[in-house]
């Protein structure tokens, strides 16, 4: 019986791109449902120390799991994937829009975090913002999801015939 080759690259890539998103999105779910209804509760000086506490602490999250993201995904993407849906313009097509909106999602994210003026707006309003990058996460593992289970090695699109017969 052949042996199957095991891909340990694979493996690893994977292994890390899904576990930053089960930690940085169970993160973002638990701050947005759990600590930030109960941090309310608390004095107006305690809430905002214990915010800037968190944020201190969640920036060096957000900061490792966007490169772990990135090198993880692009690295299963072109090396992994790609090969295996040439011609796939479904797969691809979901792909590039998962990438498009993981950029977003990490420059919400980014901004929430950081201390540039331009984006005080969006972190006067965090509840709103947090909600919106828990959603196009929810969108982001939907589509990987898909692509996963329900475009898994797909034939390509087969190229047209050509008809050698008649001179
Ligand atoms: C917010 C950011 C992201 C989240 C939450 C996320 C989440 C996930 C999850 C959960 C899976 C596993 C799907 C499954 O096994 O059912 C996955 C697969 C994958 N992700 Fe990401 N991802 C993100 C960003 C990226 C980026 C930036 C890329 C860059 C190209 C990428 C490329 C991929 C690829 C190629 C797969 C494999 C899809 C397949 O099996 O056909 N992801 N992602």
């Amino acid at each position: 019986m052949a042996q199957m080759e095991i891909d340990w690259m694979a493996v690893a890539a994977r292994w890390v791109h899904v576990g930053t998103a089960v930690v940085l999105v169970g993160g973002l779910v638990f701050m947005r449902f759990v600590l930030a209804p109960a941090a309310a509760q608390l004095a107006d000086d305690a809430h905002t120390k214990l915010r800037e506490l968190v944020i201190a602490r969640w920036k060096r999250f957000i900061h490792g799991g966007i490169a772990l993201f990135l090198i993880s995904g692009f690295y299963n993407y072109l090396v992994v994937q790609a090969p295996m849906h040439k011609g796939d313009k479904l797969y691809h097509a979901l792909m590039g829009t998962k990438i498009l909106l993981a950029l977003v999602v990490f420059f919400l994210s980014s901004a929430l975090i950081g201390r540039s003026k331009a984006f005080a707006g969006m972190r006067a309003n965090p509840k709103l913002w947090q909600g919106v990058i828990v959603s196009l996460a929810a969108l982001i593992i939907a589509i990987s999801g898909f692509a996963k289970v329900a475009l898994k090695e797909r034939p390509a699109t087969p190229a047209v015939a050509v008809d050698t017969s008649q001179g």
